[in-house]
């Protein structure tokens, strides 16, 4: 899931001011939850799906698994309550992938999901002002055009046109895919370099389209 891509020119243009409704690590695993809990959907409903990006998908649930235990036992640290027995559910979230159980697999996921809910207030609902159209239009067309506009489907895990991806799911869990799907590069580190602000000027701007 560890994708480096160069836009620390947004760090300058654009400046960073996290806002911070929700903590850190309950936000990222609630981020890592969600998206899993929409892949797993993808590989389950599109049986019909190239086997390469089948691989693709696969090997991003095996890696967003491979993180989960210690975000959860971040996540439950920051909210000083122990929620959730993180190694019994990883493993059982393992056993059911490499089974192809993905109906357990996402069954398991949505208990997770209902007890570390993703905070989206400071990007939804996402309404495109004149302001917000400019600053999306200005980040996408300069930070993630070329990458995204036309997607390279020969490789596992394409950069997918996000215009249209977006309406093949829920917005909130394309909100988890913003904040979990766009990196920092090494120099800058590796967080998300959008804010909120950033990521729902772009959710109403690619909504819109
Ligand atoms: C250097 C090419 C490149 C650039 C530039 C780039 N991306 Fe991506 N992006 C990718 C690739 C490749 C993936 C798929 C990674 C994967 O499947 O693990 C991806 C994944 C994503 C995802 C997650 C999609 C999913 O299915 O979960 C989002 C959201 C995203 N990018 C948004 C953006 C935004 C917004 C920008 C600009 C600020 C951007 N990206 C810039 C290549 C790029």
């Amino acid at each position: 899931m560890i994708k480096f891509v160069t836009i620390f020119g947004l760090i300058l243009l654009f400046g960073v001011t996290p806002c911070l409704a929700q903590g850190e690590h309950i936000r990222r695993l609630a981020a890592e939850l969600l998206v899993a809990h929409g892949d797993a959907r993808v590989l389950a409903s599109q049986p019909q799906m190239k086997s390469l990006h089948k691989k693709g998908l696969n090997d991003r649930l095996r890696g967003s698994l491979s993180g989960l235990e210690i975000l959860i036992r971040l996540a439950d640290e920051e909210a000083r309550e122990r929620r959730t027995d993180a190694q019994l559910v990883v493993g059982r979230l393992t056993f059911f992938l490499r089974g192809n159980n993905l109906d357990e697999f996402t069954k398991t996921l949505s208990g997770l999901i209902k007890r570390y809910p993703l905070a989206t207030n400071n990007i939804l609902p996402a309404i495109l002002t004149p302001a917000r159209s400019k600053q999306a239009i200005e980040i996408h067309q300069e930070y993630c055009a070329a990458c995204h506009n036309e997607p390279d489907n020969n490789v596992e895990r394409p950069a997918k046109n996000l215009t249209l991806q977006l309406k093949t799911m829920a917005q909130t869990e394309f909100v988890a895919r913003m904040i979990i799907g766009v990196r920092g590069d090494p120099s800058t580190g590796l967080g998300n370099p959008l804010s909120d602000e950033e990521i729902a000027a772009l959710v109403a701007y690619y909504q819109a389209r």
